[in-house]
């Protein structure tokens, strides 16, 4: 069992607040991403767990037990840092052991759970090597072997994939889904790369600069994004952000910047009327288009086709739209020169809201 909560934690270096009054409960057997910029404060919230850093303020809770002066090795955790921190001089199997002989296990033990962990990872033909003998992936699962063995109750990973190269992170990233799937303990996992974060994560925890902007499965951060940063941080391409005006179009209410005006459908229209008039900005990610034929009540963007960009079985489109260029994903079959125009239908269901002076999502 092992449920963490944080309670109005802060911690500050100096005048600098890394983390600013968090709380946050990270649940039993979770897998629990925390996802942001550099500097935001991820690292400093996970080595709060580990029992590397103090709080400043706060409570710290391991199930219902406040843990803030706690020394690391009575914390039952296990990390795994960037820059794996192995033993250059010992084996991998001594380097995989190390914790356990620190706590005398008896050898047997270790050596059964040392062979378990290099079965389960791939390893075990090279527990007589050095770690320089080895590849970065490799390397990096002895870091995993040597977290595994302790059998903590919980894990934490401080960007464990950033010194790999882009095609064994995603072989690595699902071996780590893979590993929480089996071990049944707490993951928290940090990283900078929403991509990331949104394979791994049961629950995402969005952070800047030291303050939690949202916490959410990956499909509520992705789609109720509760604000332009969480919107902009989530997305690759990113979603279009538009800032203009609703004003009334004919019989219903049009988005209009500059002159260009994306169509709403009635529906859409009704949702928003209450922010007529007055500044707001439209966000549209690059998929939420329909591949179909423009329908009479359907949202549209009109606009000339400024780009062209292939990706395998889709293109992204540029179009036009007042002084910006707003990208699309659609099917190959969609074929239209540069500088033509043309008209795309918009999910209606998937438009984003939000007040510019905030920044935050408008409820429609
Ligand atoms: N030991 C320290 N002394 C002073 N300031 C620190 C210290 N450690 C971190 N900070 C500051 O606290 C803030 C949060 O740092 P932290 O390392 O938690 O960020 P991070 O989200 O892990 O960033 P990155 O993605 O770059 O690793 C930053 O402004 C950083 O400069
Ligand atoms: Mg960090």
């Amino acid at each position: 069992m092992a449920r963490i909560r944080f309670d109005q934690v802060t911690k500050r270096y100096g005048g600098v607040v890394a983390v600013d009054r968090l709380d946050l409960e990270i649940r039993d057997k979770e897998f629990l991403v925390l996802l942001g910029p550099s500097g935001c404060g991820k690292s400093t919230t996970l080595n709060m767990i580990a029992g590397l850093e103090d709080l400043s303020d706060g409570d710290l809770y391991f199930d219902d037990e406040i843990v803030n002066v706690m020394p690391p090795h009575r914390r039952d955790v296990a990390m795994v840092f960037q820059s794996y921190a192995l033993y250059p001089h010992k084996s991998v199997r001594d380097n995989i052991a190390f914790g356990l002989k620190m706590r005398r296990l008896p050898a047997d033990e270790i050596a059964a759970r040392v062979g378990e962990a290099a079965e389960r990872l791939e390893i075990a033909h090279l527990l007589d090597r050095r770690p320089h003998q080895l590849s970065g992936g490799q390397r990096q699962r002895v870091a995993l072997g040597r977290a595994m063995v302790r059998r903590p109750a919980v894990f934490l990973m401080d960007e464990p994939l950033s010194n790999l190269d882009a095609a064994l992170r995603i072989t690595m990233r699902a071996e780590i889904k893979q590993l929480h799937r089996t071990m049944g303990t707490t993951f928290v996992y940090v990283t900078h790369d929403q991509a990331e974060a949104l394979t791994l994560a049961d629950r995402i925890v969005v952070m800047k600069d030291g303050v939690v902007q949202q916490i959410g499965t990956p499909d509520e951060i992705y789609e109720r994004p509760r604000n332009l940063f969480v919107a902009s941080f989530l997305g690759n391409p990113p979603i279009n952000l538009i800032e203009g005006r609703l004003n009334r179009d004919g019989g219903g209410l049009g988005f209009q910047r500059d002159g260009a005006t994306i169509r709403l459908s009635s529906r859409v229209a009704a949702g928003i009327a209450a922010h007529a008039d007055r500044p707001i900005t439209l966000g549209i990610r690059p998929e939420d288009v329909q591949d179909r034929a423009v329908q009479a009540d359907d949202c549209v963007v009109t606009g000339a086709v400024k780009s062209v960009l292939p990706v395998g079985s889709d293109q992204y489109l540029g179009i036009a739209f007042a002084d910006r260029e707003l990208f699309f994903r659609i099917g190959k079959n969609f074929r239209h020169g540069l500088g033509e125009t043309v008209t795309l239908a918009l999910d209606p269901a998937r438009l984003h809201w939000f007040d510019p002076a905030t920044a935050a999502a408008l409820e429609p």
